[in-house]
């Protein structure tokens, strides 16, 4: 190795990882601390139960912690004391390790469980005696397990808030929660209450609802807004994936039901000059391992974007999504998954601190 060369590093900024406005975001936003009250006491797991304006409400307050997090964060440590268990049978870069620098961010500890088979589950444990145990362990839990149902399991056994960190093909919902808290900073005039019908946008999501989690919780959590949307545009390859098999039984038509305009398209090139927002995903966790889906599909620099189109990406990318758009300001998955930690130890915040202190913040 040479130890000569310098090995200086360009440190953390706005140009890196988008130039995000959470500070606009705010403006948008008329204060409502009373709405954050829903979130007291509730499991999350999907995003079905939770109204718009809670909703608005957590990304205004994760928007305070963007623009000011010294102020909010380092002085008040609102969960000082508390205990997450972070329980992930699945692995994670973003969502695992997100939730668990949120939570030390907010001044508190973790235990964290890679392994579903180093605990008592291994010999035969139900999940109901394992939440028993976790709500003397912990005051918080995070959960990724690709056994769809697990989740669900453990609900009516815990006393502290569950977190669904992506159960299978099922749901994500605080991924979804990320994507959108981008979308309004991208956006801010769509988080007010009244959305002018000019600026609404067109959506692309290059994914399959019924076998992508994050596909499938993003969609609902747009069916919450669909005043925002002009049109939702499912784009698939009919090569791995038939159209009739996108959706499962009753998931269109509860979307369409919520006003929320959808349209199926096989062309990604030709749909690009229309679209603002266009989102890609190519996994899908099924079990013990990852499908593939839409492998013709890839975004590079050279396409046909209008010039204030963003792109939205989970992550963990694939071909699908190429490194050569990472310097393009069409990149926004990098602060989709920066505001993540944002989003999450709002969240947190509102779930577990019990002081109202949360109030004190707005
Ligand atoms: N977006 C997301 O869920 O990424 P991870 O699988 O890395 O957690």
């Amino acid at each position: 190795m040479d130890t000569e060369t310098s090995l200086r590093f360009q440190p953390l900024g706005p140009d890196i990882y988008g130039a995000t406005q959470p500070q606009a975001l705010l403006s948008s936003i008329q204060e409502d601390g009373e709405a954050l009250h829903d979130l007291r006491d509730q499991h999350v797991v999907s995003i079905r139960p939770f109204r718009a304006e809670t909703l608005r409400q957590l990304f205004r307050l994760a928007a305070k912690f963007e623009s000011n997090p010294n102020r909010y964060i380092t002085h008040n440590a609102p969960l000082k004391g508390k205990i997450l268990i972070n329980a992930f049978y699945e692995p994670s870069t973003r969502t695992r390790l997100s939730f668990d620098s949120a939570w030390h961010r907010l001044g508190g500890d973790s235990i964290n469980i890679t392994d579903r088979s180093t605990t008592g589950i291994a010999k035969g444990e139900s999940l109901a005696d394992v939440a028993h145990m976790f709500n003397n362990y912990g005051d918080c839990v995070v959960l990724r397990d690709n056994h769809a149902e697990a989740v669900y399991e453990m609900t009516e056994a815990l006393r502290i808030p569950i977190i669904n960190a992506g159960n299978g093909i099922d749901q994500h919902p605080t991924q979804a929660m990320a994507d959108l808290f981008t979308l309004f900073k991208w956006r801010p005039e769509l988080a007010a209450a009244e959305v002018d019908p000019e600026r609404r946008v067109k959506i692309g999501i290059v994914g399959i609802p019924n076998r992508m989690r994050t596909v499938r919780s993003l969609l609902h959590i747009l069916a919450k807004f669909p005043e925002i949307v002009e049109e939702v545009i499912i784009i698939h390859d009919p090569s791995t994936n038939n159209s009739d098999d996108l959706f499962d039984e009753g998931q269109l038509e509860e979307l369409q039901a919520a006003g929320l305009k959808l349209r199926l398209s096989t062309n990604l090139h030709s749909e690009i000059p229309s679209l603002d927002v266009i989102y890609i995903n190519a996994i899908a966790w099924v079990g013990d391992g990852y499908e593939v889906h839409g492998s013709s599909f890839r975004l590079t620099r050279d396409l046909p974007y209008k010039p204030d189109a963003i792109v939205l990406h989970p992550l963990a990318r694939g071909p699908e999504l190429s490194s050569c758009m990472d310097d393009t300001p069409h990149n926004w998955y990098f602060s989709q998954a920066r505001g993540a930690v944002f989003l999450r130890m709002a969240l947190l915040t509102c779930l577990v601190d019990r002081t109202d202190r949360v109030m004190d913040v707005i």
